[in-house]
């Protein structure tokens, strides 16, 4: 079962796309975590990306679509994918599309995370992740455990990300009022829409989007 889960920066996509790695085993293709991993590689390519991120703007379709691409060509995943910040536009869902078909599989649900603008710039400037494992936390909702340990891996380092200030999310609201929100309307119309209330607790989330897959 391969699963795109859509929403506004802050819905809670990652959050949900590592419980269903933990609980089902997907694998867990995260176009955001890929571009902060080519950031970091001293590479020209990861020096465009990094300026444009911080900035809150989307990095072109190619990159994007090139390193899906690789992903999916690199060997199949008999437990399904998770789309996490792909696709982000209608060029990048055609392209996921032709991807699919061309490696013998297809989506079986768009997940829309349903939320209100209002909550996000706390979800974002309290958000935090283990450095070695990449576990989300939240200054209020989901702290870091009193001992200082990630419930994952035990990890004591925890970073923020450089895009995660109000500035950057205005331009990232933005980016996906503009580029991201027409695949709504584009998945319904191919009946493959699914919403679930992304304002509901952590868990309350987690157990709309299991209703789904099963
Ligand atoms: P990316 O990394 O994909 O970020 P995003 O889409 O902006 O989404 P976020 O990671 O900010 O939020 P999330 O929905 O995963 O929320 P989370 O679970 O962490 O993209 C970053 C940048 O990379 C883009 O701006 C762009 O430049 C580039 N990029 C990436 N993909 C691209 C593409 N396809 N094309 C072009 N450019 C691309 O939760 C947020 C916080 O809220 C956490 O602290 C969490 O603990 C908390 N929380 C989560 N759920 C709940 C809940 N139910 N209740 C209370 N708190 C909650």
């Amino acid at each position: 079962m391969n699963i795109i889960l859509l929403g506004p920066p802050g819905a809670g996509k990652g959050t949900q796309a590592r419980r269903l790695v933990e609980e089902r085993g997907m694998v867990q293709l995260s176009t955001g975590d890929m571009l902060r991993d080519a950031r970091t590689s001293g590479t020209e390519m990861g020096r465009v990306v990094a300026e444009v991120m911080d900035k809150g703007h989307l990095v072109t379709d190619e990159i994007v679509i090139g390193l899906i691409r690789e992903k999916l060509l690199s060997g199949a995943s008999s437990t399904g994918y998770i789309f996490d910040g792909f696709p982000r536009t209608l060029p990048q869902a055609d392209a996921l599309a032709n991807l699919m078909e061309e490696v013998g599989q297809s989506v079986d649900h768009v997940i829309e995370m349903q939320i209100d603008d209002a909550v996000l710039v706390a979800r974002v400037t309290g958000r935090s992740t283990c450095a070695n494992c990449g576990e989300v936390y939240h200054d209020k909702t989901r702290p870091i455990p009193g001992n200082g340990k990630c419930v994952n891996c035990g990890g004591t380092t925890f970073k923020r990300r450089a895009d995660d200030n109000e500035d950057s999310l205005k331009t990232r609201l933005l980016a996906y009022y503009k580029q991201t929100s027409p695949l709504i309307g584009y998945y319904y119309a191919k009946g493959a829409l699914e919403t679930v209330d992304g304002l509901a607790e952590i868990d309350d989330v987690a157990a709309q989007i299991n209703a789904i897959l099963t």
